[in-house]
């Protein structure tokens, strides 16, 4: 089994080899989609939402990515393992996200870090990748400017925000960024972009001609709720299956039937 290197995935684009991508948060289900062959393993902030319960992903903390970074790591062999830099991780100064991210890579075990941001973050993306650390960044909807953008809303819809969703692209790529995330936003631009960066596009709600795709593990697999928005393909629905077994385990442990003598030591 061939490890996948961030050459591998500059290699994909040119083959238009489609990668994948998928968030994990924890050990078992790392072991589980590495053993799927995914790509890329994200281990995203959305961990604020969908492990931690928090209505957006403005409160997690670099500890807390660093804890979920290390779980994924120890359970892949094969996909490269990307850790989300957090809200005020890289913002207050180069110097500090320097060392948020060279923790997330040396003592979380991540092979690189995403950030988000276009024009804004060129100087992280270029002081990270100088000293080694490879960058992800992170286009379109980027969650961690919820109250600027009022919401999770498609961005570039209008002609002037598409030329700057553009720049953005052009501006991470020139920062020294090996792949960038286009998150909510028209297919024709995901499309143009691809088409002018030299580095691969990670869609997600960006339609089909970005070089690949990602998708939040929790939302796949039918495991977020009411939440759904439209870019999302739950490809099995899990939670009417939990529910359904364990409330067959509260019923027999009510009506004492769980353990039965197979599971029970003699
Ligand atoms: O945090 C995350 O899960 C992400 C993906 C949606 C790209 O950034």
């Amino acid at each position: 089994m061939k490890k996948i290197t961030i050459l591998d995935l500059k290699k994909m684009k040119y083959e238009r080899d489609k990668i994948s991508m998928l968030t994990a948060y924890d050990f078992r289900t790392s072991v589980m989609l590495d053993a799927c062959d995914v790509d890329i393993l994200l281990v995203g902030d959305s961990v604020g939402n969908v492990v931690m319960g928090f209505e957006n992903t403005l409160s997690v903390t670099v500890d807390n990515m660093l804890y979920h970074t290390k779980a994924v790591v120890r359970g892949r062999k094969r996909a490269l393992v990307v850790a989300d830099m957090p809200f005020m991780s890289y913002q207050v100064s180069i110097d500090e996200a320097r060392r948020n991210a060279g923790i997330l890579i040396k003592e979380g075990g991540a092979e690189a870090v995403k950030i988000e941001g276009g024009e804004n973050v060129e100087s992280v993306v270029k002081a990270l990748s100088d000293i080694d650390i490879p960058v992800m960044g992170h286009i379109g909807l980027t969650p961690q400017s919820i109250h600027r953008m009022g919401g999770y809303k498609v961005q570039g819809k209008e002609e002037r925000q598409q030329e700057k969703l553009l720049a953005d692209a052009l501006s991470v790529e020139r920062g020294g960024a090996f792949a960038v995330v286009l998150e909510a936003i028209p297919q024709k631009l995901a499309a143009k972009i691809t088409e002018k960066l030299k580095i691969p596009t990670i869609g997600i709600g960006a339609g089909p001609d970005c070089d690949g795709q990602v998708l939040v593990i929790n939302d796949l697999l039918g495991l977020s709720g009411k939440f759904r928005p439209k870019f999302v393909k739950q490809y099995v629905q899990l939670e009417p299956i939990i529910k359904k077994a364990v409330s067959e385990y509260v019923g027999e442990v009510k009506k004492k039937k769980f353990p039965q003598d197979e599971f029970t030591f003699s």
